[in-house]
């Protein structure tokens, strides 16, 4: 089981290529519509300064540059050189500043930003604890940060169909690209995820005041939203 930070690394620089075109394919598209509610749940308005952690190849990023105008900056940061690589591809108006940096030490003041938003991330860092606790130093007091990620849901029932699709469409769509191994990494990823109450309570012992999980389709995906 890959639970090194090495080994994550290597997965998403092996993916990124194929990382938007796999995403869509394996969510049918959907993981644009999550995305663009939790945007809007971090509340960004114009002139902020937001940070998409563990951008990948920025989709967030460039929905919330739309949020925060010209007048705002968004950053994009992830640990992996090749998404940020595919990200700076995407960014024709280079709008964005992506950084390659560990989201488990952010390279940021405290109270940095109005806005902090990541998707897919959380489940993916070694340390989630230490994650929240950096999320909590560089928002500012009163602003949002929101967790967007896959979970297991609990109905038994909905919980095989998701194993069952993890095993057979998505590894499929990983083997079609030679990639079977590292797409093979999302069910066990999901196993060890903290359950939504889980999150809140590693939250508010991160230092949020305010924290609630929203489960999304049958709780197959949640959104944590967090504020002081
Ligand atoms: C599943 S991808 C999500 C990418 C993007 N947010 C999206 O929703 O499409 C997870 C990302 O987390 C990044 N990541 C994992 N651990 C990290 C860490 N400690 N610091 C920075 N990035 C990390 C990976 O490199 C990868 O790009």
């Amino acid at each position: 089981m890959t639970t090194d930070s090495e080994s994550i690394r290597r997965i998403f620089n092996a993916i990124a290529p194929v990382y938007d075109d796999l995403n869509d394919q394996m969510s049918f598209g959907l993981h644009r519509v999550w995305k663009k509610m939790a945007v809007d749940w971090v509340q960004s308005t114009p002139g902020d300064r937001v940070l998409d952690l563990c951008c990948g190849t920025g989709d967030l990023a460039f929905l919330l540059a739309r949020r925060v105008g010209s007048s705002g900056k968004v950053y994009g940061l992830d640990f992996s050189a090749n998404q940020i690589a595919q990200a700076q591809k995407r960014d024709k108006k280079r709008a964005i500043r992506w950084m390659v940096g560990d989201a488990l030490a952010l390279p940021f003041p405290e109270n940095y930003f109005d806005g902090v938003i990541q998707s897919f991330g959380l489940r993916n860092v070694v340390d989630i604890s230490v994650c929240l606790r950096e999320i909590r130093r560089v928002l500012k007091p009163t602003r949002q940060a929101v967790i967007l990620d896959l979970h297991r849901p609990d109905n038994l029932e909905w919980s095989r169909f998701q194993q069952w699709y993890l095993e057979q469409r998505v590894a499929s769509l990983g083997r079609e690209r030679g990639l079977e191994a590292e797409y093979a990494y999302i069910a066990p990823s999901l196993e060890r995820f903290p359950t939504g109450a889980e999150q809140v309570r590693l939250a508010k012992a991160a230092g949020f005041l305010h924290a609630r999980h929203l489960p999304l389709i049958g709780g197959a995906v949640g959104a944590l939203i967090l504020s002081f």
